[in-house]
């Protein structure tokens, strides 16, 4: 069986948490703290995933998805965090964080900065443009029409790869748009980011976010 950790419980970690024991993955869970901060949590909102620390969480795992605030991206520890796929599902969002000068001035996406931060993890961009409340409503089984999309972004093409496919088993067609920094295209204040959208219309807007970017 797949073992997922997830770090960060909170509403987003929950969620994909929930939903990984769903699609059949052997699920942990992290938090900041120490592991009875959330155990009895775990075991309540997200029974079936097992509370860890961060360090236990990732030592064996296969893949490990990022949901923490990302104004405590330098918190993760990159250590054990080398040569794991890496999901990203952080954004920036001012309102929440506060201003953040490196994000608030740079032409970079934001998991661009956090991936020099986790030098070494194979960083992979989704999750980040469904809301929490939506990731276990919205997911539906492959082949259903006018399945949702998620887009996935990656310089890695085979931990992309390998992320699509969790993707697909969360319920969700995968869209393959590029290296991390087209995730642009799905950040937050974009068309994705504020839409759902099927494989198609998806990919219509994919083009267009980058069309523009090309042309800017
Ligand atoms: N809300 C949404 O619908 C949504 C959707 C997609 C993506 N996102 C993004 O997902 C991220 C998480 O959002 P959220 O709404 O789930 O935030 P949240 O409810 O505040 O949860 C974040 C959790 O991360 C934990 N945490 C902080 N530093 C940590 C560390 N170093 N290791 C492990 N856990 C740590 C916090 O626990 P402590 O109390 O222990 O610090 C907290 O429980 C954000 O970047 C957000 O932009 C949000």
């Amino acid at each position: 069986m797949t073992a997922i950790a997830v770090l960060g419980v909170g509403r987003v970690g929950a969620a994909v948490a929930r939903t990984a024991l769903q699609g059949g993955y052997d699920v942990r869970v992290a938090g900041s703290g120490a592991v009875e901060d959330i155990a009895l949590l775990a075991e309540i909102v997200i029974p079936g995933a097992r509370a860890m620390s961060a360090e236990a969480a990732v030592e064996d795992a296969d893949m490990v998805i990022l949901a923490v605030p990302l104004s405590k991206y330098r918190t993760v520890d990159p250590g054990p965090l080398a040569g794991k796929v890496v999901v990203d599902a952080m954004n920036y969002w001012a309102p929440a964080d506060g201003p953040i000068a490196e994000f608030e001035d740079s032409r970079l996406t934001s998991s661009e900065i956090v991936t020099r931060h986790l030098h070494g993890a194979r960083l992979v961009k989704t999750l980040n443009h469904i809301g929490y409340h939506d990731l276990e409503d919205h997911r539906t089984p492959p082949g259903t029409p006018g399945r949702r999309a998620l887009g996935v972004a990656s310089d890695d093409e085979p931990a992309a790869r390998a992320v699509m496919d969790l993707i697909d088993r969360f319920g969700y067609d995968p869209v393959y748009s590029g290296p991390l920094s087209t995730g642009a295209a799905f950040q937050p204040g974009t068309e994705i980011f504020n839409g759902a959208f099927a494989r198609e219309a998806f990919e219509r807007e994919l083009g267009h976010a980058n069309g523009t970017r090309l042309s800017a």
